[in-house]
C-alpha cells in the first residue's frame, strides 16, 4: 500500500508543525515554494506556512499557484488548509473552530488558474462542492473526540485585504450568505480543484467581523486570539494527521 501523505497549509499563527521537519525549496513553473517535510505516525506531512516563516507575505503577495503545485508535486494526497477568519454570525464566536463548505470570491487580480490557454483542451472546473467531504467528516470526528467546539459547513467570503472590511461591506456579505470572512482562502481552493487534489479548510474564528461587534476591529485582537488558539489548533491537527 502507498504511504499516506498530507499537505497542511498554515495560516496566521501556524508557522511550524513538527520540530523535526526538513525545509525544501520546491521549484515550480510558477516560482519557488518552501515546504517543510516531516513524518508523523507514519504519515508524510508537507507543511507550508503561506505567509512565510516570519509572516512577511501579505495575502495579495502569496504565490498560491506555486504553493498548491508544490504540495501536489511533493506527493500530498490531499490538502488541509488553516485560516484565521472573522465571523459574521454570533454562534461562531472568537476561539471557535469550524470547517468551510462554500466560498465566495471577492479578491482582485490574483492568479487563480493553471489553465492559461485552451489550445490543447478547454477546461472549466466544477466548483459546485469545492471542499472535500471525507476530510470534513474526519475533521468533525476528530474535533468531536477532542471535545473542541466545532461548527460547519460555513460559507466563507474571501476579500483582497490587507485592509479589513467596512461595516457596510460586511452587511452586504451577510446578505449574500457569507458566515465568515478571510483573506487567503481563495484561490487555494480553486487551484486545488483544478489539480484534482482533495482540499478542505479548517477555520479559526479570531474576531467578530467589522460592525458585527460594536468595537472597532484591530490586528492585535486577531493576533491575540490566534495566539490563544494556536496550541489547541496544533494539537487537533496532529490528532487529525494521526487519524488520517
Ligand atoms: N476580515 C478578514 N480577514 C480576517 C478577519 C476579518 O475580520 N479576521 C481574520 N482574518
Amino acid at each position: 500500500m502507498n504511504k499516506k501523505s498530507i499537505g497542511i497549509i498554515g495560516g496566521s499563527g501556524l508557522y511550524e508543525l513538527a520540530g523535526n521537519a526538513q525545509e525544501h525549496s520546491v521549484e515550480t513553473p510558477y516560482g519557488i515554494a518552501y515546504v517543510f517535510k516531516s513524518t508523523f505516525t507514519g504519515v508524510d506531512v508537507f507543511f507550508l506556512p503561506r505567509h512565510g516563516k516570519s509572516h512577511h507575505l501579505p495575502p495579495h503577495k502569496i504565490n498560491f499557484r506555486a504553493n498548491i503545485f508544490a504540495l501536489k508535486s511533493m506527493g500530498s494526497q490531499c490538502i488541509l488548509s488553516t485560516a484565521a477568519v472573522g465571523s459574521l454570525k454570533e454562534s461562531f464566536y472568537p476561539g471557535k473552530f469550524g470547517f468551510v463548505g462554500q466560498f465566495i470570491d471577492h479578491t482582485k487580480n490574483r492568479d487563480d488558474t493553471y489553465f492559461e490557454n485552451f489550445t490543447e483542451k478547454i477546461q472549466h472546473t466544477d466548483m459546485t462542492s469545492p471542499y472535500d467531504e471525507n476530510i470534513n467528516k474526519l475533521l468533525i470526528k476528530v474535533f468531536s473526540e477532542l471535545q473542541t467546539p466545532f461548527e460547519g459547513p460555513l460559507t466563507m467570503i474571501v476579500t483582497q485585504g490587507p485592509r479589513f472590511e467596512s461595516s457596510a461591506e460586511i452587511k452586504a456579505f451577510k446578505m449574500w450568505g457569507a458566515e465568515i470572512v478571510g483573506m487567503t482562502g481563495y484561490p487555494e481552493v480553486a487551484l486545488a480543484n483544478e489539480l484534482g487534489i482533495p482540499f478542505a479548510t479548517l477555520a479559526i474564528s479570531t474576531n467578530y467581523a467589522a460592525g458585527i461587534s460594536d468595537q472597532p476591529l484591530t490586528h492585535e485582537e486577531v493576533v491575540n486570539q490566534m495566539e490563544k488558539s494556536s496550541v489547541l489548533l496544533q494539537n487537533n491537527i496532529m490528532k487529525f494527521i494521526a487519524s488520517f
